[in-house]
């Protein structure tokens, strides 16, 4: 592997030459290897990127390209450091952004930020204000970004399009396990209405689709030894969405007390400290650039991306869990179920959380 690693490595535009290679550990998505190299130049990042999930890898990058070119541009506009507060894509030494070996897998390169932290879980409510920061920073950055993107994962946050899979999942039963959840599915038809009339506004404009980043958990950000937000990594999923998208689903695992699949249900619910920090983070920055439309929905929307989950992880229990990795047997039903009680607690703190937003966005607005 070591020695695979190696050629791979000297297929790109390295400025000097390898010394060693280190994994960062395999992410969840990705493998991920730190290039040292010889002499005072720059480490690299080499990523084998997961062609299961992005079925597109070359045109991925080719949006990744176009959004860290554009960051670049925006920090070297207000006097930033653009080495340490843009990512750099490495190209191979061909020119192209990726490269494919002999398996078929797709491997790109980015220059290494140097001394940077990054942090494995938000768990405190200063850290969270930073992950708001972080990621409306990135929005900010790409508020006059104009160029196309190609949709990574189409239908991603799209709920009509999830309730087409759903209706689909539904009458094919494939597990046999519809009559076993039916209060759970119940609990679902309930809010297809409201989902579809928010998700409506997206449909009709009056909700912007911007750039999002679609990743936004406090690993993908990098800051410096201040703890000051540098930038925004990972960019795969990035994409044209509604800003709110980030802002709800950033909400739905920060500010969550409880874990994504806890099987007590009575310790997951809504952190109204969590839920605060973050939004001042994030409306620090992006008060007075979003409409008062999107402001008047960012409450609303961590409970349209928990929904959303809800429903994505009952409807591939019902499928026979073909997409997501599970543990056990019953664990894409124990994950919907918890993400059901973080939802419910969401509307029960649904005029509270509105009220936090209308004060902290009013703040920002009067400065
Ligand atoms: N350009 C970079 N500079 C410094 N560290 C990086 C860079 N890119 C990635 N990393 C580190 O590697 C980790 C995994 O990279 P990431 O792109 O987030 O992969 P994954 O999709 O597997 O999460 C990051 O959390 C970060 O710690
Ligand atoms: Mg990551």
């Amino acid at each position: 592997m070591k020695r695979d690693l190696r050629d791979i490595a000297a297929r790109f535009a390295f400025d000097a030459p390898v010394a060693g290679i280190e994994s960062l550990g395999a992410g969840f998505i990705n493998d991920t290897f730190r290039i040292r190299t010889a002499g005072a130049g720059p480490d690299y990042i080499l990523q084998r990127k997961n062609r299961e999930i992005f079925r597109d890898v070359p045109a991925m990058m080719e949006n990744i390209r176009k959004v860290t070119e554009h960051i670049r541009r925006r920090v070297e506009a207000a006097g930033g450091d653009p080495e340490r507060e843009a990512m750099r894509i490495v190209p191979t030494r061909e020119g192209a952004l990726c490269h494919t070996d002999d398996g078929g897998e797709y491997w790109t390169a980015a220059q290494f930020i140097e001394g940077a932290k990054s942090y494995d879980r938000a768990d405190t409510p200063a850290l969270a204000r930073k992950g708001g920061e972080g990621i409306g920073r990135f929005q900010s950055q790409l508020s006059d970004f104009t160029e196309p993107l190609t949709p990574t994962i189409p239908g991603f946050h799209d709920i009509r399009h999830r309730f087409a899979q759903w209706d689909a999942a539904l009458a094919r039963d494939a597990a046999g396990r519809c009559g076993r959840v039916r209060a759970e599915i119940d609990r679902i038809e309930a809010r297809r209405d409201e989902m579809l009339r928010y998700h409506r506004l997206t449909e009709t404009g009056e909700i912007p689709v911007r750039v999002t980043h679609n990743d936004t958990k406090i690993s993908n950000i990098l800051f410096d030894d201040a703890g000051e937000v540098l930038c925004v990594i990972d960019l795969d999923t990035v994409m044209n969405s509604p800003a709110l998208n980030d802002f709800g689903d950033a909400i739905r695992s920060y500010a969550n007390t409880g874990a994504e699949d806890d099987p007590h249900t009575g310790r997951v619910g809504l952190s109204p400290e969590m839920f605060a920090a973050y939004a001042e983070g994030y409306l620090s920055v992006r008060a007075r650039e979003l409409t008062q439309a999107e402001i008047d929905r960012l409450a609303f929307s961590a409970r349209y991306i928990t929904c959303e989950q809800v429903l994505r992880f009952l409807m591939d229990y019902i499928d026979g869990d073909r997409y997501y990795k599970t543990a056990y047997d019953e664990h894409n039903l124990v994950r919907a179920r918890a993400q059901y009680a973080l939802l419910c607690d969401m509307e029960r703190r649904y005029d509270d959380m509105c009220a936090t937003i209308d004060r902290i966005a009013r703040r920002y607005r009067e400065r």
